[in-house]
Parts: C-alpha cells; structure tokens; sequence
C-alpha cells in the first residue's frame, strides 16, 4: 500500500490552486439523472470519491465521457434503465445516497444502498427518507438497501429536524422535477449547495431563496442542456492557508472566492497570522507565534468547518497556551488526536471535547491515515514536524485531495510517496 515519506520542517511558500470541490462536484453529478438532455460540467477534481461516483452513474446506465484532461464530463442520461445503486458503490461514498432523490424524481424508481457508517460518525439518512416521503415516495429497508417508489413526487412543505447538508441536496434534487411547489425549511446553506442550486437554475429548475435556510422550489417538467464549472474547493483551500500559519510560511492560494471561507480567515487571523485577500485567492504568512484559542467548535456553514477541524487542532498543538476544541456535528472526529500525540502532541479527549495543552514539539514518527480529514491532519503536522515521518494508508487522501504530493511539493515540501 502506498504511503508517503515527509521530512520536515519546512516553511511553505509560494503558490497553490484548489482543484474544484468534490463536495460541490458530487451532488451536482448525481443530479444529472434529473435530466433526459446532454449536460457537461467543469472543473472536476480528480479524486477517488469523484471517479466512484461516475462508475456508480454508469451502473444506472449513463453516458458518460471525459475530456483529455479528466476535468470535464459530458453526460447523457436518456436512457437510464437500471434503478439499482448497489454498496459496492456506495460503501466507499457515502454520497452515493445522493442518487436516490433524482431517480424516484424522475423515474419514480429506485433501490438505493444504505451508505453505512464510517469512522467519523454513524451517517443515518433518515431525514433523506422522511423529506422524501412527504413528497410522496413510498420506501422499505431491506437488507442494506431503500426500496422505493413514488406514482409521482409531489411538493410538499418540509422542515428539517436538524440541519443536513446531504439531505437538503436530495430533496432539493426530488422537487426539483415535482408536480408543485415544495417549501424546504432549516436547509443547509454550504456553499457546495448553493452550488447545485445554480447549476439547476443554469438548467432551468425553478429555485428560489425566500430565506437564509428556505428554498421555494417549484417542480418543472424538464429540465435544459447546460454547461457548469464547479466551484473550487474551500476544504482544501482552508487546509493549505492552514499549513501556511503552522509553519510560518508565505502562501497564496487560489481558485475560490475569499469570503466563502470568511470564518476561517478570521480564525487564522486570531490565532496570529497575517492574511490578506483578493478576487479569487488569500495570501497567508504565519507568525512564530501562534496564540490558542480558549475554545473553538464546529458548527453548521457559516459557523466553523467540521471539515476543517483536523486541521486546525495541528495548528493549536502549536499554540502557546491550552485550546479547547468541541465537535458538534459529528460524534467521532477525534480519531487524529491518538496519531498527533505520537509526533508529541498533548491532547486529552474528555466529554465530546479536545483539549490541547499546546506548545508541541513535533517530532517525525510512523503515522496511521484513518478518514479524509485526519489524514491530511497528519501530512500537515509531518511537515511541521523535525525529521522524518512515514504516513501510512494514503489512499483516504486521494478520495478528496488531487495531487497532493505534487501540490506539497510545488510550495517546498520534502514529499515523496513510495510503495
Ligand atoms: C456532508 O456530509 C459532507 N460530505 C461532509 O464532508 C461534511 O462533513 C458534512 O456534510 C457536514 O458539513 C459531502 O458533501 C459529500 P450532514 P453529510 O447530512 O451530508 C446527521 C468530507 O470530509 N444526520 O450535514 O453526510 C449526521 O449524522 C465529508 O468531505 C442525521 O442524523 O453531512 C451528522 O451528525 C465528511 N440524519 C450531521 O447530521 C440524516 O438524515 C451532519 O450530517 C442526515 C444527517
């Protein structure tokens, strides 16, 4: 299995561009069942999580072909005529649920894999399913899999019990082909979903905010060719400002506008580096110093990223002083802090929360990947650390970071990955 070697430290510098976002890039390829026209989207990372996604898209019996450089797609979904979105496809990516509200949307069909747990959290769906029957699907759990049927999906009016970003994607993607209107209320308002919003209405669909977190969708018969660049990605936009701060680099990073990642740039800032912004990038130089933060919690966007966590509790081992980190959206996401304390850090997890008494030394040691953002936690730290680190099980990187030896590497990082 591959792994990857780090000798550390060293300063990054210089400049690096996000690929598209693959959380963006994989509700809006999913959506493409919506439509009995061509459709070509742009701008897609090359990562593991998106080529799954199309073999799971193939499976249904689309159409799908790549551009030289595998950034574009065109796909045809005329004839979809296999329902069947089976666990091999999705147990990987968890995402893969995302098909089960276009296709009983538009075909009134579908037997869809349960995504299954993974190591953050247990990953239920059920207000997928619960939004998705007020629209008048009808559903079973069997054996591992959501058999369902609708005569058709009507609009309705929905309040999610809980924000969700996966479940406001399907049923924005259900009514989007309703008979009717359909009200969704405590949506989730990441950028990835204001990304498919957009890219339906380039097509045609009628969506609308009435609200911070409400959509008035209003069911439309088809829906039009387009053609769409997906946005870039501001998980790994933030993971690189963050390496910048912890090892007192000077980075631009481009390909996303600033403001999406505003919480972030203002933590950074907070714990002492100095940013600045323009158009489409934000340059980050870290300070020696970096100051803790007494307490910082995951939230639902526009509060702090859960998929930033990982990465900024590297940054507050660092710190001067005790940090207090508490995830909130997910009930396992402290799986990097055991990996972290073997290059020194001293974190204790203690009632759902971090604690980070600061000031580590990171010293280069043998490391275990464990999920996406854990891993990249671990490259981070590796790079701040003095001497060598090996990181093992690299293959949950390449689900949701594109090239990133290679990008490492670019901005003066001693990486190299051997078999
Ligand atoms: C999306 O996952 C992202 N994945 C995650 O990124 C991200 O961490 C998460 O949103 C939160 O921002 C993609 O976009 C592909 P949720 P999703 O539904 O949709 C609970 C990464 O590293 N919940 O907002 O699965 C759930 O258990 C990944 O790129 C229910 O209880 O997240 C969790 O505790 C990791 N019932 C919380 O809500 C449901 O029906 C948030 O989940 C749905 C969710």
């Amino acid at each position: 299995m591959e792994k990857f070697v780090i000798k550390g430290p060293c300063k990054v510098k210089g400049v690096v561009s996000v690929s598209g976002s693959k959380n963006a890039a994989l509700p809006i390829l999913a959506s493409t069942l919506l439509f009995n026209k061509t459709v070509k989207i742009k701008n897609l990372p090359k990562v593991k999580d998106i080529e799954t996604m199309i073999n799971l898209l193939r499976s249904l019996g689309s159409k799908i072909s790549f551009s030289q450089n595998k950034r574009i797609v065109k796909i045809k979904n005329y004839k979809i005529k296999n329902f069947f979105a089976s666990y091999s496809h999705v147990k990987t990516m968890r995402a893969g649920i995302l098909v089960l509200g276009p296709l009983i949307s538009r075909y009134g069909l579908a037997t869809v894999s349960m995504p299954g747990g993974c190591q953050i959290g247990v990953r239920p769906i059920n207000y997928h399913l619960s939004g998705l029957k007020k629209l008048k699907m009808n559903y079973k759990i069997k054996k591992g899999y959501v058999h369902a049927n609708a005569k058709k999906i009507i609009g309705s009016k929905i309040k999610f019990p809980k924000i969700s970003v996966g479940a406001t994607e399907n049923l924005i993607m259900a009514a989007t082909l309703a008979n009717g209107k359909t009200i969704l209320k405590n949506c989730a308002i990441e950028p990835e979903i204001k990304d498919l919003v957009n890219f339906l209405k380039s097509a045609g669909a009628k969506i609308k905010w009435t609200g911070k977190r409400t959509l008035e969708i209003y069911g439309v018969k088809s829906l039009d060719s387009t053609s769409y660049s997906v946005m870039g990605d501001r998980i790994e936009a933030g993971t690189f400002c963050i390496a910048s701060a912890l090892t007192q680099g000077n980075l631009e990073v481009c390909g996303l506008k600033p403001e999406i990642i505003n919480t972030e740039i203002n933590l950074l800032k907070k714990i002492g580096a100095e940013i600045k912004t323009k158009k489409n990038k934000i340059i980050v130089k870290g300070s020696k110093k970096i100051k803790n933060l007494k307490l910082l919690s995951t939230k639902e966007y526009p509060g702090f990223s859960t998929d930033l966590q990982a990465q900024f509790m590297v940054l507050l081992c660092k710190a001067k002083g005790r940090s207090i980190i508490k995830e909130n959206i997910f009930e396992n996401r402290y799986l990097h802090c055991a990996e972290l304390r073997r290059l020194g850090a001293n974190i204790i997890v203690r009632n759902k929360k971090a604690i980070i008494l600061g000031g580590a030394n990171f010293e280069g040691a043998e490391l275990m990947s464990s999920d996406l953002r854990a891993s990249v936690a671990l490259v981070l730290a590796a790079i701040a650390a003095k001497g060598k680190s090996i990181i093992h099980r690299i293959y949950h990187l390449s689900r949701g970071y594109e090239n990133l030896d290679k990008k490492l590497k670019k901005i003066g990082v001693d990486i190299k990955k051997i078999r």
